[in-house]
């Protein structure tokens, strides 16, 4: 704070003391004044240091603890420079080829952008596009990039007006039409106005295109209509300048879905994205090396985040969620380095979070009978804490009773857990009573059954069950004694 104030006492002492006299007093009063405070302010910071560090100091001395230099480097978002780009010569070059007619005054081809998740597509369209922007500004020409990600949209309707809300930004122009409550006619009308407005030549940039379902799922998919719609608007007059599109995937069936009408005016010129292999990955992230502060890696992290990542499909953005996540983990450890130790506790984190993750996609009643199975591995006050399925049926028939939620019967509860066998959450397997006893299944839990209730309580309606921990504990051990001794 005194640092600015002094700065502009300073600025207007420098454009003012030429020409009053009079004012100079004031301005060398009000100097004085500011100094004053300076000095009285770094006291009271000196005499704060003896009993309790600073704010200022304790963020210095956290920023000195850190393995990192430039965390942004591995966030997955950063746009980063295109020296650090590594092992997409061929598609960029295409990507190039196709765009340079935007430069000549001529309409560049539609894409198709396709490949696995995490393999560049979104880089290379956004590095290529950006420089074709700030070519086009040398010559004053007004090129339009409109990217939008299909993945949060859900219908139609949504995507036309994310175009607009997009472009209005860019161009800083009023949206201009309500998100509801109109015709989606009226957004495409209000998107082509904005356009004609404002660009020469404009690219649609529709990645995670697949996601676009929309809600019939039975009809044309609004990602079809959608690039119908984009990919003749200059055909039409729509848009009077030069238009493509360009549609980003990791759903290699893509096109089989797209109506025949949509395919021939969208015919797009196809770049394929394939995985990364350890090497590439290796490379990629040495180009990020410098997030780290120097000697903050041992040498052996980059090489084993690239050997974890090549394993799970050759995903750039999981290697460097695992790089960051390492050097996270070793921040949070306080220590200084990362080393192996880090990147393998950090993947062991990332595995368990992504089971945890399906459990969230599961329906109410598979939530129950997942909960209702966990909880007697949970509470069991035995030694083994494998459930067998009668007892967890028993304990989910309670829950339902106490919810008021619908009762499914044994067969569909037991066909329910066996199905999350198939996520690699449980493992179950047949067993039987002994002598006329009958059979039944044993589910054991891979990983910890108290965290996986404590996520399936997050986001559904169990937390009534979840606040009578006891009496549930109870619940279950009654239930497993009453089975073991039948
Ligand atoms: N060839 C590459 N060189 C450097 N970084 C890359 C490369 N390919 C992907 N990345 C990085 O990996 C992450 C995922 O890439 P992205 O382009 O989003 O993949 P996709 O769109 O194919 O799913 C991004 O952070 C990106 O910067
Ligand atoms: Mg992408």
């Amino acid at each position: 704070m005194p640092n600015s104030d002094q700065n502009e006492i300073n600025q207007s002492t420098l454009s003012e003391d030429t020409h009053s006299e009079a004012n100079a007093d004031q301005i060398e009063a009000a100097r004085k004044n500011t100094v004053a405070d300076t000095v009285q302010d770094q006291n009271e910071v000196s005499s704060e240091d003896s009993s309790q560090q600073s704010i200022r100091d304790m963020l210095d001395d956290d920023e000195e603890a850190s393995v990192f230099v430039n965390r942004d480097l591995v966030e997955p978002d950063t746009i980063i420079d295109e020296e650090r780009i590594v092992g997409r010569d061929d598609q960029l070059k295409s990507v190039v080829s196709f765009l340079k007619p935007t430069l000549q005054g001529n309409r560049p081809p539609n894409m198709l952008l396709y490949g696995p998740a995490g393999t560049g597509k979104s880089l290379i369209i956004g590095a290529v596009t950006q420089q074709i922007i700030e070519l086009c500004q040398s010559k004053g020409e007004r090129f339009g990039v409109i990217n939008i990600n299909c993945h949060p949209i859900n219908t139609l309707d949504q995507a036309v007006y994310e175009l607009v809300q997009t472009v209005a930004k860019d161009v800083n122009a009023e949206i201009g039409v309500p998100e509801t409550g109109v015709s989606t006619k009226r957004k495409y009308r209000r998107l082509y106005k904005l356009i004609n407005e404002h660009y020469d030549s404009v690219i649609f940039i529709l990645d995670e295109i697949d996601l676009l379902v929309g809600r019939r799922a039975n009809n044309e998919p609004a990602y079809s209509k959608l690039l119908y719609q984009l990919s003749r608007a200059s055909n039409t007059n729509e848009i009077e300048g030069r238009v493509s599109v360009a549609a980003l995937t990791n759903d290699p069936k893509f096109m089989e879905d797209i109506d025949g009408r949509a395919e021939s005016s969208f015919n797009p010129r196809d770049v394929y994205f394939p995985d990364y292999d350890a090497t590439q990955l290796r490379e990629i992230l040495e180009n990020r090396r410098d997030a780290f502060r120097q000697d903050s890696l041992t040498s052996d992290v980059i090489p084993l985040v690239a050997a974890f990542a090549a394993q799970s499909h050759g995903d750039a953005r999981k290697a460097i969620d695992l790089f960051r996540g390492a050097g996270d983990l070793a921040d949070e450890w306080g220590d200084g380095k990362v080393t192996e130790r880090h990147v393998r506790e950090s993947q062991e984190e990332i595995d368990k979070d992504r089971s945890l993750k399906l459990v969230e996609g599961l329906t109410t009643q598979k939530k129950i009978s997942l909960y209702a199975t966990a909880a007697v591995a949970c509470y069991s006050n035995r030694s083994r804490s494998s459930v067998p399925s009668p007892v967890g049926f028993n304990v989910y028939r309670w829950i339902t009773d106490e919810l008021d939620a619908d009762q499914m019967t044994r067969e569909t509860y037991v066909k329910y857990v066996k199905e999350l066998a198939t996520y690699g959450l449980i493992s179950s397997s047949r067993k039987s009573r002994g002598r006329g006893g009958g059979m039944y299944m044993e589910f054991t839990f891979t990983g910890d059954p108290e965290a996986m209730m404590k996520r399936i309580v997050d986001d559904t309606r169990l937390e009534p069950i979840a606040n009578q921990e006891e009496l549930l504990q109870t619940v279950v051990n009654s239930q497993l004694r009453e089975f073991h001794n039948q």
